[in-house]
């Protein structure tokens, strides 16, 4: 299949369009640079620099391109700062999200996956968490995730446009050594213990240690970025049998400061932390429910935290500023 991904020179989109180039599909990626690496984009890949603002190009886009399916990454990302930039967040990620599926639709493109979140669920009745489980935005990112699988339930019943939504809880690692992830800021746990452990900050900040958890640090769960680039294809490959929505996590949620722990024993380093205080919308645990997808379409995570902590401290260590160093 031919497939435009958007945001593809960023941390998930690369290693996903590169697993797509590896199994033998044909890439097209679109990607305005803001948060993303030139140099992430995977050789093979036919590469547009572009804004998904900029409706005019997209439709050259799938004009030119005229992709089979469409996986969307493109987007802003980051909870905190959703909650200090609502507008952000509800205006682009939802308003580039409707151009992009309004155009796709446009140029008959019949199959779309969205990457979605764990966000969703600030609430959560039952842990691990279902994706049928009711829906609690977080915060504006996460309402803004909610708002494009709404847009796209009803291009599917108006339109068929087949969409698979994947709500990713705490994407990690590398694919491999030259393949990772580089923010800037950067905000996640494993990237920053890592940079510790590099000599780059002298200490991690464990973000509260009283939540009802059994250290008192928050619980997440963990996924390998290469066993999230498996779930999308297989959920491409299955779409022509009808839509779906999939929560994809590992089922097994670790604390801040068993990352921490862990993180130790792979880099040998002491890794220093304090506790300092919470961070505003951290809720205490969330972790995947992701039996449907297994069920369903017989993905099996293979990274454990351990794995994904090798494999993203061997990008760490032979990229130690990111991308800008190649
Ligand atoms: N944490 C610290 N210290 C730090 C950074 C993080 O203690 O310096 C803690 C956080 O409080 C949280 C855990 O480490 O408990 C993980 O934090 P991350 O920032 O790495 O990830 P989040 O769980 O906040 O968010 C991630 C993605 C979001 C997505 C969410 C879904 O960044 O896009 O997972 O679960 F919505």
């Amino acid at each position: 299949m031919k497939v435009l991904v958007t945001g593809g020179a960023g941390y998930i989109g690369s290693v996903v369009a590169w697993e797509l180039i590896r199994q033998g599909d044909e890439v097209v990626v679109l990607d305005n640079l803001y948060m993303g690496h030139r140099e992430a984009v995977p050789a093979g890949a036919a590469f547009v620099e572009g804004d998904l603002a900029d409706r005019a190009l997209v439709e050259r886009v799938m004009a030119e391109h005229r992709p089979d399916a469409v996986m969307h990454f493109a987007s802003h990302t980051l909870v905190g700062e959703s909650m200090a930039e609502p507008s952000l967040y509800l205006r682009d990620n939802v308003v580039n999200g409707l151009n992009l599926i309004e155009s796709a639709v446009g140029h008959g493109v019949r199959r779309f996956i969205l990457s979605s979140t764990a966000n969703l669920f600030d609430d959560p009745a039952e842990m691990p968490i279902k994706s049928s489980e009711r829906i609690v935005p977080g915060s504006p990112y996460g309402e803004s995730k909610h708002i494009l699988e709404r847009i796209l339930y009803w291009m599917d019943r108006i339109h068929g446009l087949r969409y698979a939504a994947l709500r990713y809880f705490n994407a990690c690692g590398a694919a491999h050594e030259d393949l990772g992830e580089e923010h800037h800021p950067e905000t996640h746990l494993i990237p920053l213990v890592l940079q510790v452990a590099l000599g780059q900050r002298e200490k991690i900040v464990i973000f509260g240690d009283d939540y009802p958890t059994p250290d008192g640090t928050c619980i997440r769960d963990y996924i390998h970025v290469l066993d999230l680039a498996q779930a999308h294809i297989l959920a491409l490959r299955a779409l022509d049998a009808g839509s779906r929505t999939y929560n994809l996590g590992n089922g097994k949620g670790y604390s801040v400061k068993e990352v921490i722990e862990t993180a130790r024993a792979v880099t040998g380093h002491p890794i220093p932390a304090e506790v300092g205080p919470r961070r505003p919308g951290d809720p205490a645990e969330l972790v995947a429910d992701s039996l449907a997808i297994r069920e369903e379409l017989g993905w099996e995570p293979r990274y454990d935290l351990r794995a994904i902590l090798e494999s993203a401290w061997a990008w760490h260590k032979k990229h130690p500023q990111g991308y800008g160093d190649q």
